[in-house]
């Protein structure tokens, strides 16, 4: 059934392709879901793409995770820049998404295309997201006719939270969920190759989806959508404080770390780290002689 779908697991370098645009229409056409992550580095890229991960988004959302900020709205051009040039390093396979950074796209269609090339240039994006329609829609236009491909992203879109009311779902009306739509039709005809949905109803998801020929990747948007989004941080338990209702856990790795550090801890207090086997030697005449040399007998 899945005869043309990527090796999840390349068997060498030369077995890698990249996933292209093209792959993920077609996922959407034939009903393969599109399993999409963020990532910050160079490791996590590499794992993600061992994993068999389709794309990796460098969100925003690094100032928060990474930062420890508690908005996206700070984050920069050279912060995003740098995340997205070491995510990468380590990603063959999937797709890879930077997000553009608040300020980065909102100023004129000519700064938003300069800076998506700094993405492509500079960092070694495939593509890039920014958030919302209006004139996010004729940004992505722009972006898209300078040849780069562009993700739109609708619903809570965090960059503006404060002006949707705080983190909360969106498209809960007859008239946002219509909006949204047209908003995502919009944005199809811009250019977009694919659409993230952020906590908006399933059954509002689900009509966009079926309502654009592009994929939708939804957070907190249901089944239905053509694919699935999460943050590393949250889908891992790294992070602590509130998790949002979308987000399902697949590990507790914040419980690990700290049993291997308080371990490792211990182990430096108490000599049992570190062993013979992690320390370096010399020849013995060479020691002597450096010992000689220091006035201590050999
Ligand atoms: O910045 C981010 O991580 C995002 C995802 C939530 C889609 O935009």
């Amino acid at each position: 059934m899945y005869s043309d779908r990527l090796e999840p697991t390349p068997r060498s370098e030369t077995d890698i392709r990249k996933v292209s645009l093209t792959d993920l229409v077609r996922m959407k056409r034939q009903g393969h879901k599109i399993a999409a992550v963020t990532a910050y580095d160079a490791p996590s890229g590499r794992l993600a793409d061992l994993a068999g991960i389709d794309c990796v988004l460098v969100g925003d959302s690094a100032v928060m995770t990474m930062f420890g900020r508690d908005s996206t709205v700070s984050a920069t051009m050279d912060e995003i820049l740098l995340l997205t040039r070491a995510v990468a390093g380590g990603v063959r396979r999937a797709l890879v998404i930077a997000d553009m950074p608040f300020g980065a796209y909102q100023v004129s269609d000519v700064s938003a295309v300069e800076n998506a090339i700094r993405f492509v240039k500079d960092a070694g994006a495939d593509a890039v997201k920014l958030e919302g329609a209006g004139t996010s829609t004729s940004r992505a236009a722009a972006i898209v006719a300078a040849g780069i491909p562009v993700v739109g992203h609708l619903g809570l879109t965090p960059q503006s939270a404060t002006l949707l009311g705080g983190y909360k779902a969106q498209g809960r009306s007859a008239e946002q969920a219509q909006r949204l739509c047209d908003d995502a039709v919009a944005l199809e005809r811009a250019g977009c190759f694919a659409i993230v949905l952020e906590a908006i109803p399933a059954a509002v998801a689900s009509h966009i989806s079926d309502a654009v020929r592009v994929p939708t990747i939804g957070i907190g948007a249901g089944a239905s959508c053509d694919g699935q989004i999460l943050v590393w941080h949250d889908l891992l338990g790294l992070s602590d404080g509130h998790v949002a209702r979308f987000v399902k856990r697949y590990a507790t790795l914040s419980d690990e770390i700290l049993v291997a550090l308080r371990n490792y801890a211990s182990d430096v207090r108490t000599l049992r780290f570190p062993e013979e086997r992690h320390t370096y030697s010399m020849p013995q005449l060479e020691l002597d002689l450096f010992k000689a040399a220091n006035g201590r007998p050999a």
